[in-house]
C-alpha cells in the first residue's frame, strides 16, 4: 500500500489511450466517477468526448499525449518496423507515465484499453504499483494480429494483479494461469430513466454500434430487406454508429449494399452519434438487431435496449448469449445468418404480443445491470486487489 492514510479513499489511476465515446470508455464514463472509497485520477492519451464529460461528472483528468506512431499502431499490426517502432513509443510513453504515477501515487492502476494494458504494464512496473486490467475485448486471432496477442498474454499472465473481464465469454480467452486473478463483470446499465416509448403504425428496427465489418451492420441490411420481402410490410431501419477507427470503406460498402437490396429509402444512418442520441432512437425502436458476425465480447446497447424496453434480437454468442435467454427476455439467433435473423424479425413482428412480452422481461432481467447492483462487485474486487479497507457505513467510527 503507498503513502497517506491507510484508511483513506483507494487511489485508483485509470488509463486509456482513447477519448473517442467507443463502448470501453462509455463504461469508463458510467463506472468511475461513481465508485464510492476511491479517489480517481483517469490519464488519457489525447483529449475528447470522454475528457470532457468525466470532468462534468467530477472525476479528475489528466492528459498525456501519445505518440503519434504509438496511437496509430493497430492491435492487427503484423509488420515488424511498424511493430517495433510502435513498441518503442510505448515503452517510452510507459516511462513518461512512471513521472505522473510517481506524483499521483495511486495505490492501484487500472488500464482500460489494449495500448493501455501495454504502456500502463511497464509504468505500473516501474513505479511499483499493482495493475489491474479492464479487459474488453476477447483475447483471440478475430480481434488482434499474433504480436499483440503475444505481448497482451504476457502483461495478463505474468504481470496483472486482478483482470477484470466485461463478460464469462471474455474471461475464457484470458490465459489459464491468470483465472484465479480474474473476475467477470458486467458493464453497468445507463442510470437514467428510459424515455417514454413513441409508439407507431410502422414496425422500426434499430441496429446500434460502432460502424465495423465485425459488428454486421450488412447483415441487419440483409435481413431487413428479406423481412420486408417475406411481410411486404414497409418498417424502418436505424443504423447508429460511426466508424470511429478508420473502416469508412465498410461505411462506403454498407451505403451502397442499402441501394443494392433498394432499401435506401426504408433505411436511415445516422452516423456517430453521442449517448443520449442513441437512448431517443431506442425509445421509437420496436426491436433491437445485434449482429455481431465474431462473438461480441459483451454488448452493453443489449442491456441499454432490454432497459428501455425493446425487444432484443441478438447473435448467439458472447456477451449476448450471457444476457438474453433465448425466447424468454429476447431472441438468439445463429451468428452470421441474415435468414435466421430475418426470421427472428418476421416472429416478432408478426406477434405483437410476443413483443411485448420479451420486452417486459427484457426490462426485469436489466435490472441486474443496474449501477446499484453491479457497481459494489466493482468496489469489492478492487479493494482486493490493492485498495485501502472499505470505508465505514456513514456514522460508525472505524476503530
Ligand atoms: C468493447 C466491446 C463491447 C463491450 C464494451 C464494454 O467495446 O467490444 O462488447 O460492451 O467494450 O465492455
Amino acid at each position: 500500500m503507498s503513502a497517506g492514510d491507510p484508511a483513506g479513499p483507494t487511489r485508483l489511476v485509470v488509463l486509456d489511450h482513447v477519448a473517442r465515446l467507443s463502448g470501453a470508455e462509455i463504461n469508463l464514463l458510467k463506472v468511475a466517477p461513481k465508485l464510492r472509497g476511491f479517489d480517481v485520477t483517469v490519464v488519457l492519451a489525447e483529449p475528447g468526448d470522454l475528457a470532457d464529460r468525466l470532468r462534468a461528472a467530477g472525476a479528475a483528468v489528466e492528459i498525456v499525449p501519445l505518440d503519434r506512431r504509438a496511437a496509430d499502431v493497430a492491435a492487427q499490426q503484423r509488420g515488424i518496423a511498424e511493430l517495433l517502432r510502435g513498441g518503442l513509443a510505448f515503452l517510452a510513453y510507459g516511462v513518461r507515465l512512471r513521472r505522473v504515477l510517481r506524483r499521483l501515487r495511486p495505490d492501484l492502476v487500472v488500464t482500460n484499453s489494449s495500448k493501455a494494458h501495454l504502456y500502463g504494464a511497464v509504468a505500473a512496473a516501474l513505479a511499483r504499483v499493482p495493475l489491474v486490467c479492464h479487459v474488453h475485448d476477447r483475447l483471440t486471432g478475430d480481434t488482434y494480429a499474433l504480436p499483440a496477442l503475444l505481448l497482451l498474454r504476457a502483461v495478463f499472465g505474468y504481470r496483472a494483479a486482478g483482470l477484470i473481464a466485461n463478460s464469462a465469454s471474455t474471461a475464457a480467452t484470458l490465459p489459464a494461469r491468470a483465472a484465479a486473478r480474474t473476475v467477470a463483470l458486467p458493464c453497468p446499465v445507463d442510470e437514467a430513466d428510459p424515455l417514454p416509448h413513441r409508439p407507431s403504425d410502422t414496425v422500426r428496427f434499430a441496429v446500434v454500434g460502432r460502424i465495423s465489418p465485425w459488428k454486421g451492420q450488412d447483415l441487419a441490411v440483409r435481413a431487413f430487406a428479406r423481412w420486408r420481402e417475406r411481410t411486404g410490410q414497409e418498417g424502418r431501419l436505424t443504423i447508429v454508429g460511426g466508424a470511429l477507427f478508420g473502416e469508412d470503406e465498410f461505411g462506403d460498402g454498407l451505403l451502397r449494399l442499402l441501394d443494392e437490396l433498394g432499401v435506401a429509402d426504408a433505411v436511415d444512418v445516422t452516423g456517430h452519434v453521442m449517448p443520449e442520441r442513441v437512448q431517443e432512437v431506442l425509445a421509437g425502436t420496436d426491436v433491437l438487431l445485434h449482429t455481431s458476425r465474431i462473438p461480441e465480447p459483451f454488448g452493453q446497447v443489449v442491456v441499454e435496449g432490454m432497459h428501455a424496453g425493446v425487444a432484443v434480437v441478438a447473435a448467439d454468442a458472447g456477451g449476448p448469449a450471457e444476457i438474453v435467454h433465448d425466447g424468454v427476455d429476447g431472441l438468439l439467433y445463429p451468428v452470421g445468418d441474415p435468414v435466421e435473423l430475418a426470421a427472428a424479425m418476421e416472429r416478432l413482428t408478426a406477434s405483437p404480443d410476443l413483443r411485448a412480452r420479451l420486452a417486459a422481461a427484457g426490462r426485469e432481467t436489466a435490472r441486474n445491470y443496474a449501477i446499484p447492483a453491479v457497481l459494489p462487485r466493482y468496489e469489492a474486487f478492487l479493494r482486493r486487489v490493492g485498495g485501502r479497507p472499505a470505508p465505514a457505513p456513514s456514522g460508525v467510527a472505524r476503530g
